[in-house]
């Protein structure tokens, strides 16, 4: 309740309180200091630091100078589902038919698309703990109740069938996450395949946010399509495609699903930018820069790897694909939240607390993003070196 300042009360939603997203306020914590002056080296940021593909950034200059940018049909620019469709093809080898693959907003407006058409309030639904945060708090808010499934360095922070056969009354719902924000950890094939039958055997819709697909390290990060067409399948832009502003995601949707999604989303969102939609086809013919990030990641990771046990950071999940590194540091703290700013404030390193991706354990762990520059992760490195001997 909220007392107007003229009159009587008015209701305020509890759905609509939300946990604040803590690494926005690492971030405005470490605005703050570099607008006192202070140096940031940010790698607290799930976002590369890189811009869109030349090619994508040429294309939308070009579409502005031409004008009216209307919108495009709900479900998406007929071109870009058909060059989604392409890309499973040529990347995985598999059909996916451009009538299931709906435009997003980012992935973040296909989570809510995905959780309004397959869940009802009251409904259950599980996720890992570590994980990222949004699922959790769109699915508080759509009044459908999140079921926290805490996982350890022993299943690689993520769910197995075992984990799910513990919990104790029925679930409607599983999200899984491979490469996973923060632990970075990718699920081998079978072991997806084993979630997949397992919640197909119960009547559970999967929720598989591939939105780290491509950005991987020796391991091979495969789709829940692989193993079916039950699944609702989530990915985006913002991530192996640099393009994180350009708010644009897909969903490859089960069949059963998709009028509904479609419904939803002309009367949520109208149409995904189409601006975004229709430079976005060019992001396809830039593979080789693509690439070169990923590979700027993979020198990133190597390097941490390499330095962050000497500064005190030595028990990392392993960091197979996505660009974090996961640290327990409960021989450190149990507070990371204080220690982040302690962090921040003697060394210049932002970085996140564990606390946003795991409301109870999070405080004795940390996670570095090495999404960013090549020298600043060096220079991280190297403060946190000197600050650990002190
Ligand atoms: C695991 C995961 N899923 C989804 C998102 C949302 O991304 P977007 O809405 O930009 O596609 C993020 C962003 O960091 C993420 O880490």
């Amino acid at each position: 309740m909220y007392s107007l300042r003229q009159g009587a009360s008015v209701k305020i939603s509890r759905r609509g309180a939300v946990p604040p997203f803590i690494v926005m306020e690492m971030l405005t914590a470490a605005n703050r200091r570099a607008a006192e002056g202070g140096d940031v080296l940010h790698l607290e940021l799930g976002e590369p630091s890189t811009a869109a593909p030349r090619a994508v950034i040429e294309e939308a200059t070009r579409l502005l100078a031409e004008g009216t940018l209307g919108y495009t049909e709900s479900t998406g620019l007929p071109e870009l589902r058909e060059r989604i469709s392409q890309f499973y093809r040529d990347s995985a080898g598999f059909d996916v038919p451009s009538e299931r693959i709906v435009i997003t907003n980012g992935s973040s407006a296909g989570f809510i698309l995905g959780f309004l058409a397959a869940f009802d309030v009251g409904d259950r639904v599980a996720l890992a703990v570590p994980g990222y945060p949004a699922y959790r708090n769109i699915l508080t808010a759509l009044g459908i109740e999140a079921v926290l499934i805490e996982t350890g360095a022993e299943t690689h922070f993520q769910p197995t069938p075992d984990i799910l056969e513990e919990v104790d009354s029925k679930l409607d719902g599983l999200i899984v996450a491979s490469p996973s924000n923060p632990a970075g950890t990718v699920l081998a094939a079978d072991e997806l395949r084993a979630l997949v039958d397992y919640c197909a055997a119960r009547g559970i819709r999967l929720v598989s946010d591939e939105i780290y697909h491509g950005i991987t390290y020796g391991k091979t990060a495969t789709s829940a399509l692989a193993f079916g067409n039950d699944a609702i399948v989530i990915n985006s832009f913002s991530k192996f495609f640099s393009m994180m502003g350009w708010r644009l995601g897909w969903m490859v949707a089960p069949e059963e699903l998709f009028r509904s999604v479609d419904r939803l989303s002309q009367n949520l969102y109208i149409s995904a930018p189409t601006l975004s939609q229709r430079a976005a086809l060019k992001a396809f013919d830039c593979m080789p820069e693509l690439r070169a990030n990923v590979q700027r990641f993979a020198r990133n990771r190597a390097y941490l790897l390499e330095h962050l046990p000497r500064a005190g950071f030595d028990r990392l999940a392993p960091a197979d694909g996505a660009f974090y590194l996961y640290a327990d540091v409960r021989h450190l703290t149990n507070d990371s939240e204080e220690f982040c700013r302690r962090i921040l404030a003697d060394t210049g390193v932002a970085v996140t607390p564990g606390v946003d991706f795991d409301p109870t354990r999070g405080s004795g762990f940390i996670r570095f993003s090495y999404a960013g520059a090549e020298n600043h992760m060096a220079e991280a490195a190297r403060r946190l070196e000197v600050w650990h001997r002190r």
